[in-house]
């Protein structure tokens, strides 16, 4: 096959260039130029053929709308952040850091699926011998599923027709290299390149594909975001390497809701599901301790009870504000609140906060509960056993609903917890069964409750 040439394409205003050039000499941006293979017109436009079929014009209400053939994994907990399960010809990519289980995820779901469909695993990372191996400490059957110990796209691909499976595995994608361009394995230009090759092998064969993806020190998946609209699901590893218990999350999904979440523990046999996670976060103080208060959250569909922590301690002259799994932005805006609407100052102090387990927490909601433990460390005193809140705060003090505010009560008092924080608004009309619930509508009447605890 004569190598087809490739050329070099800015990535911010679209101009070409035959060699790669430091900056763009159409709109002068730095570094930007990405090598791209060159087509002509008919090849572009087979490109992306088979992403979407041509069709005549017709009126929506007349198109039958079925819905996606979907195979559940037999992991609940993956399928419930699928939407159900794979779809056929559907992509999800998959990101995480190093070592948090997503080979171990996939291998577990391959070998499910292995028995009731044809599936490919192709891994660029680690031999044949080492999937073998850990597919025996996994206790795993894997008697049906087809491993491939490969890197170049077309051989691949050439696989991929050969074998035909229902379900293929990529891990992971930055390992891939497309004979067609020059540039190394992992770059953006190849990584783009593979994804979308093997988007349109899954399309036009109707085999579901799982793409790994490896994350970036800035958090984001390595390689271009172009990655996440070419597929159609993203999938997001997260938690702690070192605590056991691992999250799953749906950031796009076109065949489902997202912010749904999965949560599995790592376990000597490989990722287990828990079922009923929302007291997993939680730390285990016998006695309640000062700067701790626990969130009620909402992830997906299930309310999930998060600790969160704050240390506050005399800073140098410039005070430091760091936070662990919370916006640090964010925190910045709820201590200027904090100041000036309840008078609590901590101008001169370090403050630090956290979320227990390595959980992320992106919901406004956790506001109130981040100020009030900030408090609770401020004044060295702890907030009452069996405390729970959650409401986001605004600029101007006020304390706004959180969304499913009755959901989040009946959890914790389900859970045990007995006094409660909450907006106005939130404020159950019929009273729970052993939880006293304070509702307030501004910042200072949080805190003056507080302090008359
Ligand atoms: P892995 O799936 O290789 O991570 P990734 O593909 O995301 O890089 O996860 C490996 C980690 O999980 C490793 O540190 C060991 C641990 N592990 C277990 O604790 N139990 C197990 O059964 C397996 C297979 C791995
Ligand atoms: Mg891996």
């Amino acid at each position: 096959m004569a190598s087809p040439k490739t050329h070099y394409v800015c990535s911010e205003c679209g101009a070409s260039s035959a060699k790669w050039l430091g900056r763009c000499p159409s709109c002068s941006a730095w570094n930007t130029l990405v090598e791209t293979v060159a087509e002509s017109g008919g090849a572009a436009k087979n490109r992306y053929q088979s992403l979407a079929r041509s069709q005549p014009v017709a009126t929506l209400s007349e198109i039958e709308a079925k819905d996606f053939d979907r195979t559940p994994t037999s992991l609940e907990e993956l399928d419930r952040v699928l939407g159900g399960g794979i779809v056929t010809g559907g992509v999800v990519l998959i990101g995480g850091d190093p070592g948090i289980g997503k080979s171990t995820l996939l291998l577990q779901a391959v070998d499910a699926l292995s028995r009731q469909m044809k599936v490919l695993y192709v891994t660029g990372e680690e031999s044949g011998a080492q999937v073998a191996m850990r597919s025996r400490r996994l206790g795993l059957d894997g008697s049906q599923v087809r491993v491939l110990a490969e890197i170049g796209l077309e051989k691949i691909l050439a696989t991929i027709e050969v074998e035909a499976p229902d379900f293929c595995v990529i891990d992971s994608i930055q390992t891939l290299y497309s004979e067609q361009l020059s540039s190394a394995p992992g770059s953006v230009a190849q990584v783009r390149e593979c994804a979308a090759q093997l988007t349109r092998t899954a399309k036009a064969t109707g085999c579901a594909m799982v793409l790994v993806g490896h994350v970036t020190k800035e958090g984001a998946l390595a390689g271009p975001r172009v990655l996440e609209h070419i597929v159609d699901t993203v999938l997001y590893f997260e938690g702690d390497t070192h605590s056991s218990y691992r999250l799953v999350r749906a950031i796009k999904n076109r065949f489902g809701a997202v912010n749904e979440i999965g949560v599995f523990a790592m376990t000597e046999k490989g990722l287990k599901g828990v079922t009923n996670p929302s007291a997993i976060f939680l730390s285990t103080h016998g006695e309640p301790v000062p700067g701790s208060c626990v969130l009620v959250t909402l992830e997906g569909t299930r309310p999930l009870l998060v600790e969160l922590q704050a240390l506050v301690d005399g800073g140098g002259p410039s005070p430091r504000r760091l936070s662990v799994g919370l916006d640090r932005d964010r925190l910045a805006m709820l201590l200027a609140v904090l100041h000036r609407h309840a008078g609590v100052a901590t101008m001169d102090q370090d403050v630090f906060v956290n979320a227990v387990g390595g959980v992320r927490i992106t919901e406004p909601a956790a506001d109130l509960a981040v100020l009030l433990a900030i408090q609770s460390s401020l004044r060295g005193k702890a907030l009452p056993k069996g405390f729970i809140a959650f409401g986001e705060v605004g600029l101007a003090g006020e304390v706004r609903p959180a969304p499913r505010g009755q959901e989040r009560l009946k959890e914790a008092a389900k859970l045990g917890f007995s006094v409660a924080v909450v907006p106005q608004a939130n404020a159950p009309k019929k009273p729970i069964n052993g939880l006293t619930v304070h509702a307030v509508a501004r910042i200072e009447d949080a805190i003056e409750i507080l302090r008359g605890m």
